[in-house]
């Protein structure tokens, strides 16, 4: 597989932006892309607002920071992913979204980059089948807040290229990450497992079985997790696990993934969690993660 020293993320939400500083923390070189000026620069301050913390926290130093800062470019035109040698896509889960993305790189890239995804939920073997050299498509799936979780599931189809699943695995070594190497099922490993488990505990808090507070800490001190799962799904974003928990349900049917009325409620009324500074705690403010 081709050396891979420049990277594309296409996307720059919260996993998106989390993506480029993993890459740019790695040395390489990143561009990103959003569709618009006004994402573009949301992007842009969710780089700065996380390497700003690492600095306050005194874990880089300025001349670090700039540095990191200093190997990404952010643009508006996929075009500007031509010279990239792996790009990841970080764009909404929706699969006709990410076959115009992928279709569209078909014509941009050279034919030996390599196309990952980051989806969450939807096959890898649909998103490669909709491309010109599906031998190149895998997964590549961080875990939120990308800059801070190990883990990155590498997702391979029938169609992958061993050396491409290999490349991708060596990358993310480099890149200071933990890679486990998944087939392609809905939710693949770690959220067909962690949405089975949100949905119980939504299931028990409907039912009124425990307090929110009571549910989290169970969880937190008693199985020794960071967080509890509400905690969790309001860090992750109450319309993502909606989302995601939809698709694997769809996919397998299974009794513990069946969808939670509450969650499809709070998502309607707008309660999306951190982001929107409400779910099933209110914080002091959209995107903090300060309870009040
Ligand atoms: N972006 C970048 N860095 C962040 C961050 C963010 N959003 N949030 C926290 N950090 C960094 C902090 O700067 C700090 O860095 P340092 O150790 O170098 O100083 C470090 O993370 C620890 O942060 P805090 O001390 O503020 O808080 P905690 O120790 O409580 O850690 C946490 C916060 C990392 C979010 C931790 O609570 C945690 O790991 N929670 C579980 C998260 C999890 O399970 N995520 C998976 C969700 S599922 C998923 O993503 C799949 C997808 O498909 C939906």
């Amino acid at each position: 597989m081709r050396e891979i020293s420049t990277v594309g993320v296409i996307g720059l939400g919260t996993m998106g932006a989390g993506i480029v500083e993993v890459f740019a923390r790695g040395g390489l070189t990143v561009v990103g892309v959003e569709t618009t000026q006004e994402f573009a620069d949301r992007g842009r301050a969710i780089l700065q607002a996380s390497t700003d913390r690492a600095v306050a926290r005194g874990k880089l130093d300025e001349a670090g920071q700039a540095e990191i800062l200093g190997r990404i470019t952010i643009s508006t035109d996929l075009n500007d992913l031509a010279e990239a040698d792996l790009v990841v896509e970080a764009v909404p889960e929706v699969m006709s979204i990410k076959h115009d993305v992928f279709g569209t790189l078909d014509g941009i890239v050279a034919q030996d980059a390599v196309l990952a995804s980051n989806t969450s939920s939807l096959s890898i073997t649909e998103i490669a089948a909709g491309t010109a050299h599906p031998e190149r498509v895998v997964g590549m799936h961080f875990f939120n807040p990308a800059p801070v979780l190990k883990l990155v599931e590498v997702i391979t189809t029938v169609r992958s290229d061993q050396a491409v699943v290999d490349g991708v695995v060596e990358l993310s070594r480099r890149l200071g990450k933990k890679p486990v190497v998944v087939g392609d099922r809905a939710g693949f490993v770690a959220n067909y497992l962690l949405f089975g488990y949100f949905t119980s505990a939504l299931r028990m808090l409907e039912q009124g079985h425990v307090s929110r507070e009571d549910l989290d800490t169970a969880m937190r001190v008693g199985a020794g997790l960071p967080m509890g799962p509400l905690t969790l799904v309001d860090l992750v974003g109450l319309d993502v696990c909606h989302h995601i928990g939809e698709v694997i349900y769809g996919h397998t049917r299974s009794p513990m993934h069946a969808p939670s009325a509450m969650l499809g409620r709070m998502v309607t009324a707008g309660l999306l969690g951190r982001k929107s500074g409400r779910g099933f705690y209110t914080y002091a403010k959209p995107g903090s993660g300060q309870v009040v």
